[in-house]
């Protein structure tokens, strides 16, 4: 893994004195409207975009109409992902036109793409802005020339550093997210990420204990650890992600270490024997499979079999007590036959995962499997999807059966409205559950007894 290439402290320094410039050079409020498409990693450069915003004196606000700048944080990973930011951007002509003093900016994975953010500025001549994955510490010096009426284009390629010391707004007060690696080095034939992310940078261990501490400290209870791969985490001094997880767990005030995404080839029985003794680690694990062929998953280049994925999750069985399994499953990659799709299906039903996020293969331009041989139509991706869907929620029905009766803890995530007033958060593992309960429960833990199943989530009762 490349070493951590820290942005010089003067860039970032630069950045900061440029947020408080912009501050000082108006009076009264301001609102900003940010959307995030996209993954984890995405949200938390959105919530740098914010946390920089915020700086100049910008607050956040969810509707688009009051808003005197919008920024959409793009993903590039399928089409309709793009499609979506499409539509969401033309729309956007008719607010400009009524109010031209709004200022429109477009960045993330998809802008990485150079000819697509080629694109987009010509199309779209109302857009201000356009960046991409790895200029957010040159947002401030790009806005101030917004402000100043210039339209501003700007794409490197990536060069492989990571910032330190950018602010971040946190959507949650007390459950967020903090990045232990960057980029991916994997190639999976399908997937766009690694180009329009670079390669992998694992942060340094200090870096990333400190930014934990803090936001303990700030009264946060639940840290997720994130990364595209994290299990493929290796720093200079050795450190690999058991160890990580090890230094966030001795973090006094923090209640709950979570993790994602985990790369089967990567998944050690080292992991496996962190989660199972380390009292804050939950026990779920994010790993996708994406298919249960073997033939395929080599065309995908995962790197692994399907006897040693069902290997893996054995041994998290075995060895970690209730762990919850979800992945990702794509279906209709090019030359996946009925024969291969059955081999998905029967893993699915060997594994029985607490959730599958299943996805109709996309074609993505300047990835390998672009360009294979033997693309499945339309029609058929949709008829694997549905029929795979369909296995899961049977399954999953029957699994969150087997909750009825038992008690666990529960880290209230929010209130919802609308029927009778219900509270909700996650057990350790992965499952949801719904119990009555108010506002004031908000980030607390809570103890429940499950007494009813649904299909995505659970009814509990709160015991004392
Ligand atoms: N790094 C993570 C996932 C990143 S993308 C991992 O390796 O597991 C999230 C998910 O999107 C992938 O797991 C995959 O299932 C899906 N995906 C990626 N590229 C895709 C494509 N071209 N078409 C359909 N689904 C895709
Ligand atoms: Fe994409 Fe594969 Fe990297 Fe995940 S591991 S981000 S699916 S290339
Ligand atoms: Fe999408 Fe970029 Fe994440 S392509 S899935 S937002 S890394």
């Amino acid at each position: 893994m490349n070493r951590d290439i820290h942005i010089p402290q003067s860039e970032i320094d630069a950045a900061l004195y440029t947020c408080e410039q912009i501050r000082k050079s108006f009076t009264g409020e301001r609102f900003c409207f940010v959307e995030s498409y996209g993954c984890q990693m995405n949200d938390h450069d959105a919530e740098r975009l914010t946390g920089m915003l915020a700086m100049m004196g910008y607050t956040l606000t969810d509707d688009k109409s009051k808003a005197d700048f919008i920024i959409f944080n793009t993903c590039a990973v399928r089409e309709h992902a793009e499609k979506r930011v499409m539509g969401n951007l033309g729309a956007l002509k008719k607010l400009k036109d009524e109010k031209p003093e709004l200022k429109i900016g477009v960045c993330g994975c998809m802008m990485q793409q150079k000819e697509v953010s080629d694109r987009v500025y010509k199309r779209f001549p109302f857009v201000d802005m356009v960046f991409g994955t790895n200029e957010l510490h040159l947002f401030p010096q790009m806005f101030e020339k917004i402000l100043c009426g210039e339209r501003v284009k700007q794409v490197r390629d990536i060069a492989g550093e990571i910032p330190e010391g950018l602010p971040a707004v946190r959507k949650i007060p007390f459950s967020t997210n903090v990045i232990v690696m960057y980029g991916c080095n994997n190639f999976c034939t399908y997937c766009i990420v690694p180009y329009v992310r670079g390669r992998e940078r694992a942060r340094e261990p200090q870096d990333i204990l400190r930014e934990c501490r803090e936001l303990a400290q700030a009264g946060y209870r639940e840290i997720t650890l994130i990364g595209q791969n994290v299990n493929s985490y290796r720093a200079d001094d050795g450190s690999d992600f058991s160890d990580i997880l090890a230094m966030v767990n001795d973090i006094d005030g923090l209640e709950r270490i979570r993790f994602m995404t985990s790369h089967p080839k990567d998944l050690s029985d080292r992991l496996i024997d962190a989660m199972a003794n380390l009292d804050k680690v939950c026990n779920h694990i994010h790993l996708p499979v994406q298919s249960g062929s073997n033939r395929i998953l080599s065309l995908m280049n995962r790197k692994y079999t399907r006897e040693h994925y069902l290997e893996l999750v054995h041994k998290l069985r075995d060895k970690v007590p209730g762990v919850e399994i979800t992945t990702d499953i794509i279906v209709g990659f090019p030359t996946e036959t009925e024969e291969d799709f059955r081999d998905t299906v029967s893993l699915v039903e060997e594994v029985g995962y607490a959730a599958a996020y299943t996805f109709m293969y996309s074609r993505r331009p300047g990835t390998k499997a672009a360009v294979m041989d033997g693309q499945v139509s339309e029609d058929e991706k949709k008829r694997r999807l549905h029929e795979l869907n369909d296995v899961c929620a049977r399954l999953l029905r029957e699994q969150n059966k087997k909750y009825i009766g038992t008690v666990g803890e529960v880290l209230t995530e929010g209130v919802d409205e609308r029927q009778t007033v219900m509270a909700y958060g996650k057990l350790p593992g992965f499952k949801m559950v719904y119990f009555e309960g108010d506002h004031e429960l908000i980030g607390q833990k809570v103890k429940v007894k499950i007494k009813d199943a649904q299909n995505n989530s659970l009814i509990g009762e709160r015991i004392e």
